[in-house]
């Protein structure tokens, strides 16, 4: 069984341009005086993670693929470009070349950061072994900004909508997930959404059709650092 993990790092960012005299893209922008995708690999390898892809941008790929093999020469990190922005579910395809039949995929948001290894409760082999998909989620006051999930009580998740105005619960869906290698091909299915975008949410709801969606809820913190505000919050959370 092999893990790999995947980092969408493709991001513009565009709320976070000229913060700190910020002109490059969002994880390149220092946190706690270490570009963000360096925090976000250091996350994953304490983990226990050593396979990566990063998907980049074609503006800032050198930048990226410069950073992150002078800190982790240790490391396996490949890397690919998301030549367009055209949705989460469109850069993890970017990955495909990467990704071998019976890899376990963890897919991460590069501006996703946890207090705890969220896949620590995983049960890996098993998981190799039935497929599926598992998503992660958290109890909000905010579910109409992200993600929303809706679950049974045996933990098996009905239904995802994406930024819904009336959320059916207060769970909402983190940046991270974790895949079996037929997401690659099903990608291939999805349409783009009214936004335009290749949803996360619509390649998740496939494997909700085929009840082979879980949920974990988690209770530590979580930050979604996508903003000024929010990059200061996660500075002062990271030990
Ligand atoms: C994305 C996903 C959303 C998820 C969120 C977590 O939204 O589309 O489902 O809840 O990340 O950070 P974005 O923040 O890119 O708008």
């Amino acid at each position: 069984m092999r893990i790999k993990c995947v980092i969408a790092a493709g991001g513009l960012g565009t709320r976070l341009q000229g913060f700190r005299d910020n002109d490059k893209t969002k994880v390149l922008l220092e946190v706690n005086s270490m570009p963000m995708i360096n925090q976000q690999i250091n996350q994953l390898k304490q983990w226990g993670v050593e396979e990566f892809v990063i998907v980049t941008s074609p503006n800032f790929d050198s930048l990226i693929r410069e950073v992150t093999s002078q800190a982790f020469p240790d490391l396996t990190i490949n890397y690919t470009i998301q030549d367009n922005p055209k949705g989460i579910s469109h850069a993890f395809s970017k990955a495909e070349q990467y990704i071998c039949t019976g890899d376990t995929v963890i897919f991460v948001l590069g501006d996703n950061f946890f207090e705890e290894n969220l896949t620590k409760e995983v049960d890996f082999n098993k998981f190799s072994n039935e497929g599926g998909c598992i998503i992660f989620t958290k109890k909000v006051t905010n579910p109409n900004e992200f993600g929303v999930a809706t679950v049974d009580n045996l933990g098996n998740v009905m239904n995802i909508e994406e930024k819904p105005a009336k959320p059916k619960s207060n769970l909402a869906v983190v940046g991270l997930y974790i895949f079996d290698s037929l997401a690659m091909s099903k990608i291939k299915k999805l349409s783009p959404s009214s936004r335009g975008e290749y949803e996360i949410t619509d390649l998740i709801n496939m494997y909700i059709n085929e009840k082979k969606c879980t949920n974990v809820e988690f209770d530590g913190w979580w930050v979604d650092a996508g903003t000024p505000d929010r990059i200061i919050e996660l500075e002062n959370l990271l030990p």
